[in-house]
């Protein structure tokens, strides 16, 4: 696995153009398999889970075209509803999406379980409550979801939890089913509005998305969508963090506020300057940060995944914090990694109390899953002297041309050789799905 080399204690600086919405990308590439012929995805991020995915796909009868400058042409006229691949099935927890477009579009799927960070049980009973109810024999049988349905069926279905997964799954198996489906209990993440949005741009009938309770009348066919994705609020909200914990002066291209409204708000808690200019915001951190309460819920709440970041912030900020975490069982598995950095952080149950402390101290630590690597790199980037993070593959899952990114910003971030032969499977696999145009554009305001 590869590692980053970083030398921090110095501030981040300058401007960086925010990519498209990684947990859009994955239910996008899979909802477009519900129509025949080819779709055009825009804004979709050169990252490992998309290049996974579309490995996914392409097994299952997909033609999937080279991502150029975001633009990805996906044509799902021969699509069948093999078995995909369970060794890339099990590297992404979105694989669980195939069931419902697979299950939509032919009225049978197999697919084993997903995987995906390991931040505690993940359990998947309400997408199969959702498909049961829309009419489909289910099981699991020897780690595979088998579902099966001569036809799908409108039902009023209430999710026990606010499941951003089982909410987009149900969707797209019903946008084929005779009749109306209402989805009851609904998370309201924007990229579900934006899966949504896919959708109906390829005939779909999908109504309330982005609130509690969803509507989908559904159609006889669809057809190929046209879609550009939102930016990735979560990428945003890690690179403000980033400014704030460097004492820096950042500007976030491609930004939608009202997104991580709540990031914003607990940053200008804490006492950093945030301007909200639109489509862009500028992160100044003139003083130390003060210390202040977190908690991460369900959208609007100030959202999990920006958690451990965040954490990164408060482990430096003045006084005590406490953090809790409202949305998994066991999400801390970075305070193992942090506390080698100097860090004063105790974990109790889903809460953490943080003692901010005024420095950190480069060291060698590990990424143990996409958010946690993201906080460590940050933590890197406020530490004096050299900081090494390794497993960084799981940082390259979700953020687009991190290093690059972090350097137009004026962090010393680079990534140590990896050794010849996965260079060039690394390089083969980026090729693939990435070209230079998409990364210039991706820091062309860099
Ligand atoms: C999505 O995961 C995201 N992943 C996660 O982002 C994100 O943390 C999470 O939503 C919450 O916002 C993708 O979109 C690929 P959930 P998902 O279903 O769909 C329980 C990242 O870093 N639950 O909303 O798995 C579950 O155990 C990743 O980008 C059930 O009990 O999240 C969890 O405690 C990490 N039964 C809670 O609900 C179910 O059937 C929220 O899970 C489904 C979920």
């Amino acid at each position: 696995m590869g590692e980053l080399l970083i030398r921090g204690d110095n501030p981040l600086s300058g401007e960086v153009k925010i990519g498209g919405r990684k947990n859009s990308a994955v239910a996008v590439l899979p909802a477009v398999l519900l129509a025949e012929g080819t779709s055009r995805l825009e804004n979709i991020p050169a990252i490992r889970d998309v290049a996974t995915y579309s490995r996914i796909i392409s097994t299952l009868g997909a033609d999937v075209g080279e991502l150029r400058g975001g633009v990805l042409k996906i044509d799902a006229s021969r699509l069948n509803p093999d078995v995909p691949p369970l060794e890339l099935v099990k590297q992404i927890r979105a694989s669980y999406y195939l069931v419902g477009a697979l299950l939509g579009r032919f009225g049978y799927a197999r697919v084993g379980l997903p995987g995906g960070c390991e931040i505690g049980q993940r359990p998947i009973d309400q997408h199969l409550k959702g498909f049961k109810s829309l009419g489909a024999e289910v099981s699991l049988e020897h780690g595979e979801v088998i579902a099966e349905a001569d036809k799908l069926v409108g039902s009023h279905i209430y999710l026990d939890v606010a499941s951003v997964g089982a909410t987009i799954n149900i969707m797209m198996a019903a946008v084929l089913a005779e009749g109306t489906t209402i989805i009851e209990n609904c998370a309201r993440e924007p990229h579900i509005v934006d899966v949504a949005s896919c959708l109906n741009s390829m005939g779909a009938r999908v109504v309330g998305a982005g609130t509690d309770t969803i509507k989908i009348h559904g159609v006889e066919k669809l057809k190929p969508g046209e879609h550009a994705i939102i930016p990735d609020e979560i990428e945003a909200a890690t690179y403000a963090i980033a400014s704030a914990a460097t004492g820096g002066d950042v500007t976030l291209q491609n930004v939608v506020p009202k997104h991580l409204e709540s990031v914003i708000a607990k940053l200008r808690e804490a006492g950093i300057e945030i301007e909200d200019n639109g489509d862009w915001i500028r992160v100044i951190s003139r003083d130390r940060p003060q210390a202040v309460r977190v908690k991460t819920l369900p959208y609007p709440g100030f959202p999990t995944d920006a958690m451990p970041p965040m954490m990164v912030l408060l482990s430096v900020a003045e006084g005590t914090s406490v953090v809790s975490e409202g949305v998994y069982e066991s999400r801390f598995n970075h305070v193992d990694e942090l506390q080698r950095m100097g860090t004063d952080i105790e974990v109790q149950g889903r809460t953490a109390v943080i003692e901010g402390v005024e420095n950190l101290y480069g060291s060698s630590v590990k990424a143990s899953n996409l958010r946690a690597g993201a906080a460590l790199v940050i933590a890197g980037l406020v530490a004096q002297g050299e900081t090494e993070v390794g497993d960084i593959e799981h940082v390259d899952r979700g953020y687009e041309f991190l290093p690059e990114k972090i350097r137009a910003m004026g962090g010393d971030v680079r990534r140590r050789q990896q050794s010849e032969e996965t260079a060039a499977e690394e390089g083969e696999e980026c090729a693939r799905v990435v070209n230079l145009g998409q990364m210039q554009s991706a820091h062309g305001n860099g």
